[in-house]
């Protein structure tokens, strides 16, 4: 499904997404693009359907997938007790990064939600998907089409790569204009709960909605056995073969902390600006310090390219937490298993090692 083969041939196109949706329709798996990370999809309401979703990527069965619609006029099919507060979000942020847990409707089956009485929604911001949502009149559970534990798919190349010869195909929308998956907001209890943050920053919801509580999960702070209420939070993800180290703090004490760690045979992740210190190491860049938008495309593409690499150690720069920067630093920090090391600390001004 090469959409870009056919540009401007509006016939083809328009066959194709025909195709997708019938596949989908008929309980199979397409890889689909959306402006976050490449997802991929089946039928919501069909449990089977939705089961090999979890066979394909390999996926725990206690993780629930978000169902994508193509609006907020889907939302009553779908959930119950939808508060109003739900249709002033859709209306400024969809289609767009933004996931709401809401209470379900039974229409939606186990499967997708893995048991629980609540169910994920968002409406993605591309318009391949949202056309072939529409045609199939149903709407599409997606996961992240990565192979569980891998960094997601921000090209329809990286899905292949993950889930040729699992899936029926993969429509190819071009590279993902967001990179990082959408904000989770639960809005079943008051004030709602940030239970994941992505594409959408907390603080333009906070402009709109006021006060939002931060799960503990986004910043790895539960205890041992203790349950996130995103049960995806609690899985070390992400993650390259080798070990990664998250250095946090203002970008040269990263830098400098960073060059005191590092040998022959380590792999450095971090911004544009300071790439020349590691000549000796494999080096992918976030793009520069100041634009979080280009990190936040390039931070699952950094992990991905280390997995095909020897080196032995990974030691990465880290966005601020502000705006996509919590997105970006949750993802680096998740690949890393929340192994962070603050370079502003008394130890790193000292000089002591
Ligand atoms: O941007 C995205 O959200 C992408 C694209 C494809 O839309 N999808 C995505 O799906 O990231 P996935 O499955 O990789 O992550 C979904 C997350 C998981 O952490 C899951 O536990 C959580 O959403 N989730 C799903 N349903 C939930 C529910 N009812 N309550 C709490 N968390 C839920
Ligand atoms: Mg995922």
């Amino acid at each position: 499904f090469d959409l870009r083969d056919t540009k401007g041939q509006q016939k083809e196109i328009e066959d194709k997404i025909g195709a997708a949706a019938k596949i989908l329709r008929d309980g199979g798996l397409v890889g689909i693009p959306t402006e976050t990370v490449y997802g991929l999809g089946a039928n919501a309401l069909d449990g089977t359907a939705v089961k090999r979703i979890f066979e394909a990527k390999g996926r725990p069965q206690d993780n629930p997938l978000i169902i994508h619609v193509t609006g907020a006029q889907w939302l009553p099919r779908y959930c119950a007790d939808v508060p109003p507060l739900a249709y002033v979000l859709a209306r400024k942020f969809w289609p767009g990064p933004l996931t709401m847990i809401l209470k379900r409707r039974p229409i939606i089956p186990d499967e997708t939600t893995a048991g629980l009485d609540t169910v994920a929604v968002r409406c993605p911001n591309h318009p391949v998907t949202l056309a072939i949502i529409r045609e199939a009149g149903i709407p599409i559970a997606a996961p992240s089409a990565n192979l569980s534990g891998r960094p997601s798919c921000t090209t329809a190349q990286d899905v292949l790569e993950d889930m040729d010869g699992r899936i029926s195909g993969v429509v190819d929308g071009g590279p993902c204009a967001v990179g990082v998956e959408s904000t989770i907001l639960d809005l079943t209890c008051d004030p709602p709960r940030l239970l994941r943050p992505g594409g959408l920053p907390l603080e333009d919801l906070e402009r709109l909605i006021g006060k939002i509580d931060v799960d503990k999960a986004v910043n790895g702070a539960l205890a041992e056995g203790e349950k996130p209420k995103a049960p995806g939070m609690k899985y070390r993800h992400y993650a390259p073969k080798a070990p990664v180290t998250v250095i946090t703090g203002a970008p040269e004490k990263s830098a400098q902390e960073i060059l005191r760690r590092v040998g022959p045979t380590s792999g450095v992740i971090c911004f544009e600006e300071f790439a020349d210190l590691f000549r000796e190491q494999e080096v992918h860049t976030l793009g520069p310090v100041g634009d979080k938008l280009v990190q936040a495309q390039r931070v699952f593409d950094a992990l991905r390219t280390f997995d095909t690499s020897d080196v032995t150690e990974i030691f990465a720069q880290c966005p601020d937490n502000r705006g996509l920067g919590l997105a970006i630093g949750n993802r680096l920090k998740k690949a890393a298993g929340f192994h962070v090391v603050e370079a502003d600390s008394e130890r790193v001004v000292l000089g002591l090692t």
